[in-house]
C-alpha cells in the first residue's frame, strides 16, 4: 500500500466526508490519496514543479499560494495536513500556523506529519510529547479551539 494511503487510513476519522487542505503539498500525493474518502480536497504550494500529474485526474484543487498568506476565507476547512514539509516551512512556521488556524473551522484539526529525519527531528523539538509515532509516521495533532 502507498504510504499516503496508509496515512489517510490512519487519519480517516478527520478525513472521511470532510473538507481537507494540504499545505506545502509538493507532489500532492497525500491529497490524491485523500480523495478516496474526503468530501473536498484542496492543496497549495509555492510552485507546481513537483506536482503529481494524477492531481488533474482526481478531485483535487491545486493552487499556487503562500501558506503564510492564504487567499481562503476564515473557517473554510475541517482538516489541514502538512506532510513531510515542516523543515521546508520552518522559518515561516509561526505565520503558517496562524493562517492554518484562521482558515480552519472551529474544532478543526491540523496534522503535521513527518517520516523524514529532517522533519521528525524538528517536530520532536517543536512539539515534544505532543507528537507521537504510529507505524513509521510521527504525528502532531493541533486542535483549533
Ligand atoms: C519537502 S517538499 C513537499 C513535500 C510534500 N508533502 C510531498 O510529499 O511531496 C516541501 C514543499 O514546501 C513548499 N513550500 C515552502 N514554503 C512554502 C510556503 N510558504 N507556502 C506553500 N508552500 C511552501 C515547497 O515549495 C515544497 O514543495
Amino acid at each position: 500500500m502507498k504510504k499516503t494511503d496508509m496515512l489517510v487510513n490512519m487519519l480517516a476519522s478527520d478525513i472521511k466526508n470532510k473538507d481537507i487542505l494540504e499545505v506545502a503539498c509538493g507532489t500532492a500525493d497525500f491529497s490524491v490519496s485523500a480523495t478516496r474518502i474526503a468530501n473536498r480536497v484542496s492543496c497549495i504550494d509555492l510552485d507546481d514543479s513537483r506536482l503529481n500529474n494524477l492531481v488533474e485526474h482526481n478531485r483535487v484543487t491545486f493552487q499556487i499560494m503562500d501558506a503564510a498568506k492564504m487567499a481562503y476565507a476564515d473557517n473554510t476547512f475541517d482538516t489541514i495536513v502538512i506532510y513531510n514539509s515542516l523543515f521546508h516551512i520552518r522559518m515561516q512556521w509561526d505565520d503558517i500556523e496562524k493562517e492554518c488556524k484562521r482558515v480552519l473551522k472551529n474544532k478543526g484539526t491540523i496534522y503535521v506529519v513527518g517520516t523524514w529525519k529532517l522533519d521528525t527531528n524538528l517536530m520532536e523539538e517543536l512539539f515534544g510529547d505532543n507528537a507521537f509515532w504510529r507505524d513509521g509516521f510521527l504525528i502532531a495533532r493541533i486542535v483549533n479551539i
